[in-house]
């Protein structure tokens, strides 16, 4: 079935590309992306419309006024919110999943218990609710443990502490305020060792289709150093996972996971992240996200052939049995990030941004962190600017594409991790 008109909420990087992948499905979809940011006037048979995304209301009119067929929730947030579940009642059919759904990654003692119940391999874990409880314990046990807010904290809520007395200061900050509500419980693991990959599925609730596994890079400095980032960059498929590691993955973690939300009276329809650790005795869940990742979106789109609309609508409307597969381009697909000086911490905002252009077939960039101020020039206005992405028959080819359409580009202070892939590059 032909959608014709979809609507894709977000300004992020994975909100670009989304929009780019689903404008190739067949019958080339009218697409509407709010709010978007700088670069996204330029996707092909986009219309970018002012609109927060968490504006549910006017998200509603629009749908109305432009007989949207499909709405694609990009970011968390608002489908934490609820904005799903609002779209849903009015009628339209939604990718993502609703408040209940998303609490996956929205509430970790809410995913940690679902994960022990279903049998999901994951690290032991301990919720506490005053810095009293949680400092006793982790000096009873007399080992470091991984601190987590346990709610939304744009990816700043977790320290893998090295020692107990690491962990009793993340403890500390917790409960001191540092994360407002998200951390008023807070969420203690074991520490886990091993490579970590993400694996992406496609889901109606009931069936599941997965994607290539993507790695992101995770800290903003060469050789995985300094502070956690939102992604400096990726690459899939991650060889990390074979085909019979991702048959694991979909049988012991994704299986038992729908089931249990099944038990729990969840029909959850989007993108099911499973950020896993890689670990001596197999694969162990870090992580459920309700949505994509950024940018291991931006990074898995150009991968893909097929009616990608299509299969979105599909899991919307409950029949993605039914939906025709998607089949994946054998290549390998690179993506590398520039952000602000100053990222993660304190990034610098405002530079004007000068693209000397170059997307190809196999190339091209995708804005993220960007603006159009009123001349209709280019500024920087988030802490990550952009991503290249290229794919090619190899990682090496894939990556020397990628930096050379990054050269293209210029701000001042750009910071670029020249070590992307370095996990599956020879040269
Ligand atoms: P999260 O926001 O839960 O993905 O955590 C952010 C990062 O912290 C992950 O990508 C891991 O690198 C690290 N991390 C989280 N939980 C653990 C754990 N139990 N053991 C070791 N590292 C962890
Ligand atoms: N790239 C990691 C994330 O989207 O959470």
């Amino acid at each position: 079935m032909t959608v014709a008109r979809i609507l894709v909420v977000g300004s992020g990087g994975r909100e670009n590309a989304l929009v780019w992948a689903l404008g190739r499905s067949p019958g080339q979809p009218r697409l509407w992306l709010a709010p978007g940011n700088g670069g996204s006037t330029d996707l092909p048979g986009c219309s970018v419309v002012p609109i927060a995304s968490d504006d549910g209301e006017a998200l509603l009119q629009l749908c109305r006024r432009e007989a949207i067929e499909l709405v694609v929730i990009g970011p968390e947030a608002p489908l934490a919110a609820g904005l799903a579940d609002g779209l849903r009642q009015a009628g339209l059919a939604v990718f993502g999943p609703g408040a209940e759904g998303a609490r996956l990654e929205a509430s970790k003692h809410w995913a940690k218990t679902l994960m022990r119940e279903a049998g999901i391999p994951s690290a032991g874990f301990w919720t506490v609710t005053t810095r009293e409880e949680g400092v006793a314990l982790v000096r009873s046990l007399g080992r470091p443990l991984v601190v987590k807010a346990d709610g939304l904290a744009a990816g700043k809520g977790v320290v893998v502490a090295e020692t107990v007395e690491e962990s009793e200061a993340a403890i500390e900050d917790c409960f001191a305020g540092r994360f407002g509500a998200a951390g008023r419980t807070v969420v203690l693991e074991e520490r886990l060792q091993g490579p970590e990959v993400s694996v992406f599925a496609f889901t109606d609730g009931e069936a599941l289709l997965l994607l290539p596994p993507a790695q992101d890079h995770k800290r903003i400095g060469e050789g995985d150093t300094g502070p956690n980032t939102g992604g400096m960059g990726a690459y899939a498929p991650a060889p990390l996972l074979d085909a019979e590691g991702l048959d694991g993955v979909r049988r012991q973690v994704l299986e038992p996971l729908l089931l249990a939300l099944r038990n729990r009276g969840i029909s959850y329809r989007g993108v099911i992240y499973a950020g896993l650790m890689l670990t001596a005795t197999g694969a162990q869940v870090i992580e459920f996200n309700c949505r994509f990742g950024d940018p291991e979106c931006q990074t898995l789109m150009p991968l893909l052939e097929g009616d990608l609309a299509g299969l979105m609508l599909a899991c919307a409307q409950g029949r993605l049995a039914e939906a025709p597969p998607l089949s994946i381009r054998p290549l390998c697909s690179a993506c590398v990030v520039a952000a602000a000086p100053g990222y993660p911490d304190a990034p610098h905002l405002g530079d004007a941004l000068h693209d000397g252009g170059g997307d190809g077939d196999d190339r091209r960039l995708f804005h993220a962190g960007t603006r159009r101020d009123e001349d209709g020039l280019l500024r920087t206005s988030g802490g990550r600017v952009l991503a290249a992405v290229a794919e090619a028959g190899d990682f090496d080819a894939a990556f020397a594409a990628a930096y050379a359409r990054l050269a293209q580009v210029s701000f001042a202070g750009m910071q670029v991790r020249r070590d992307i892939g370095h996990q599956v590059r020879r040269s």
